[in-house]
């Protein structure tokens, strides 16, 4: 990463009389201001364009046998803070970003002196704030019972939102309501035993990122936090119409963070802007998270992969060993020779290992993560990739059994990189609170997948990935919350439904406008292996589940929804049958220079606009729900002076999701930045296009697309 711009700090510390800070954004729509009110409970609130957003909302936070940071607090000092840097990313959906923001710093003390600093920054798409907590001796061993910050907003919002504390983690489609009701959770759909009742499950409860519209202003904005490091996730409990307060995701022994001062807690973060575009055009969530700590990033390749995988989603092969094993020798050079023929980096094979014979979830597993099955010759597939100029993609399930994959960690990353694989995808399948720990004591426990114990299990295995050149994948992850940005090896994560649902799920599926209300909710978190690109929509092998999308929409995922390893999840001779798709995701880049939204409308649409980082090319993904959809697209965003060869993907005319998914049209013509380009977009549909520099045969020759 390199600096590009100059650090204007600007630090004084203001008397201690000052009891409120007030911090605007840069160009000052926004202006936070910190205040403690008459019992020394320490409040914010926000105002945008000069009206109230965030009404006084509490702050503070709770120790047990410890000091409380809550109320009964005074002000030591104030400082604030203006910087405006510019870094380059390693990979990501832009090269380029500025992180310019004021920031203020309130230090708080109790009644007997103990201290909290509140450190808020201000950038003109939102904000932060964080607690920080300077060494001191009451709290050397320190465990937090409570936080209470709140978000009280002036006006009552629609919101878009999934559950909190159930049973399958992240992976539920996100409902719109108003955020009254947000979190009332009807039971799952796709299992047999619905939950039980749960000691630790607050009413309503929702994960971030929350989105949220407010009607009379117009605004948007998203609820979510930053740099989640070493402490427990933030779920969001409904308190009214207008009303949120976090809530920590807790230890079996309810506790909610262990910690050792000094230590900081992750930023609470809050997007706002005019338009959902602007949400998802936000890069403040990286820009509060610390810079890389891999000196030397160069091994770090974002890349499209093939895999052995769909084929056990769709019932033709099994993960465990049998007559219909996946992951033998075979099969995975088969892959390997299609991923060289096609110009695809990485070539994942799922249930190569000892420990899929039996049910591997949430039991003390027999996964071993170092030896093979014998029908699947490890060394000789990892060569025979090499030799094809293609890598390996590792996969480590752990079926929440954590104490026996961190016991083998070091050693099966260790295996990996000898072998030359480059990157890993984990997996924590298991249900509520399900991950398995073994106290210290020695007695086993079960964990969420979202508290303190699994946030350091990932920054455990990210860690030790990183020391052996491996980039990771996590699947029922920890949310994103931008770490990607101090260790570009955690490159992608699943985290919410993606296209495996359309396999096998009871409840028909992924619907079609759910891939037009990730890019505004999940995918502000960051990065998403959805696996998309399926070109055999139908699923002959099974007959209750299909995939709810036209194929130009398949090929549009790859631009609407960002993964620096994204997957071509069909089968090889699927790919074989449809060259004409295939070629777009072929040449469909994982690496951007600049990424725009150029409409969106969370549900319904969303048009994305994505520069090639490796060369002048741009790309354009649109992508509908059940509707049908014509919209008009300027493509002023492309170099002025050129002319570009368009290659439209598009629905045929006849195209439908349900009656005629598989029907696609491509449209050939030279555009420029003058262009306004018609999208018709079938129900269930979408659209992919590639620009590239036209040559001066095709200037020459080449019909205009849109005459
Ligand atoms: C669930 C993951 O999301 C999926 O990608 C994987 O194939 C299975 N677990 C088995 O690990």
């Amino acid at each position: 990463m390199r600096r590009l711009a100059v650090l204007l700090p600007l630090l004084f510390v203001a008397p201690l009389y000052a009891q409120t800070l007030t911090v605007a954004s840069p160009g000052g729509a926004l202006v936070v201001a910190l205040d403690l009110d008459d019992e020394g409970a320490p409040l914010y609130r926000v105002r945008r364009g000069g009206r109230d957003l965030v009404l006084p909302s509490r702050l503070g936070v709770v120790f047990r046998e410890g000091p409380r940071f809550d109320t009964g607090l005074r002000v030591l000092g104030t400082a604030t803070a203006t910087r405006d840097t510019t870094w380059e990313t390693v990979w990501g959906e832009r090269q380029f970003v500025r992180d310019h923001h004021n920031e203020g710093r309130v230090a708080f003390a109790d009644a007997d002196g103990a201290r909290i600093d509140l450190v808020v920054r201000v950038f003109d798409d939102g904000l932060g704030f964080r607690y920080e907590w300077p060494e001191q001796p009451a709290l050397a061993d320190a465990v937090i019972t409570d936080e209470r910050t709140a978000f009280r907003f002036a006006e009552a919002p629609e919101a878009w939102w999934i559950p909190a504390y159930q049973r399958e983690r992240y992976e539920y489609l996100y409902r719109h309501t108003p955020l009254a009701e947000a979190g009332r959770f009807q039971a799952d759909v796709n299992v047999d035993t619905p939950s039980q009742p749960h000691p630790y499950r607050p009413a309503q409860a929702v994960h971030t990122p929350l989105t949220l519209r407010f009607p009379e202003s117009g605004l948007y904005a998203a609820i979510h936090e930053a740099a989640l490091v070493d402490y427990a996730s933030m779920t969001l409990v409904v308190d009214d119409a207008a009303s949120v307060h976090c809530d920590l995701v807790p230890w079996s022994d309810g506790a909610k963070v262990y910690a050792t001062a000094p230590f900081v807690s992750p930023w609470r973060v809050l997007l706002v802007g005019e338009t959902p575009g602007a949400l998802a055009e936000s890069d403040l969530v990286l820009n509060l998270n610390e810079p890389s700590r891999i000196e030397d990033p160069s091994w770090i390749e974002p890349q499209k992969y093939v895999g052995i995988w769909w084929a056990m989603h769709i019932d033709q092969k099994t993960w465990h060993s049998g007559d219909r094993h996946g992951a033998t020798t075979e099969e995975a050079e088969r892959y390997i020779d299609f991923a060289a023929d096609h110009g695809f980096g990485g070539v994942l094979v799922e249930g190569w290992n000892r420990g899929w014979d039996r049910n591997w979830i949430g039991l003390n597993s027999d996964f071993s993560f170092t030896e093979p099955y014998p029908d699947f010759d490890l060394e000789a597939v990892a060569r025979y990739a090499r030799a094809r100029g293609v890598r390996l993609i590792g996969h480590h399930e752990t079926g929440g059994d954590v104490p026996t994959y961190e016991a083998q960690l070091d050693a099966a990353m260790a295996l990996y990189a000898r072998l030359g694989v480059r990157a890993v995808k984990t997996g924590y399948v298991e249900w509520e609170q399900g991950v398995q720990r073994v106290t210290p004591e020695g007695d086993s426990t079960r964990e969420w997948h979202h508290g303190q114990y699994m946030v350091r299990h990932h920054q455990r295995v990210v860690e030790t990935a990183a020391r052996h050149g491996i980039m990771v994948n996590i699947h029922e992850p920890i949310k994103d919350t931008g770490l990607r940005r101090t260790w570009p090896n955690l490159m992608t994560r699943e985290g919410a439904r993606g296209m495996e649902y359309n396999a096998w799920s009871r409840d028909g599926g992924n619907p079609p406008e759910h891939e037009t209300v990730l890019p505004f909710t999940r995918l502000l978190a960051g990065p998403f292996d959805f696996t998309p690109g399926i070109v055999d929509l139908t699923l002959p092998r099974k007959p209750a589940n299909r995939v709810n999308s036209t194929l130009a929409k398949q090929l549009a995922l790859y631009v609407a929804l960002y993964s620096p390893l994204q997957m071509a999840a069909d089968l090889p001779e699927h790919y074989e049958a449809r060259p004409d798709a295939l070629r777009f995701i072929e040449d469909v880049p994982v690496d951007w220079a600049d990424s725009r939204v150029l409409h969106g409308a969370i549900g319904d649409v969303i048009v994305m606009a994505r520069k090639d980082r490796g060369s002048e090319d741009w790309y354009l993904g649109a992508v509908t729900d059940e509707e049908g959809r014509t919209l008009s697209v300027p493509l002023d965003f492309l170099h002025g002076g050129r002319r570009y060869v368009a290659e439209v993907y598009r629905d045929a005319d006849d195209a439908h999701w349900e009656t005629n998914p598989e029907a696609l049209t491509l449209d050939e013509g030279l555009v420029d930045a003058a262009t306004v380009l018609p999208l018709r977009l079938a129900p269930g549909g979408g659209l992919a296009a590639r620009f590239r520099a036209a040559s001066a045969d095709e200037e020459a020759a080449m019909p205009r697309l849109v005459p």
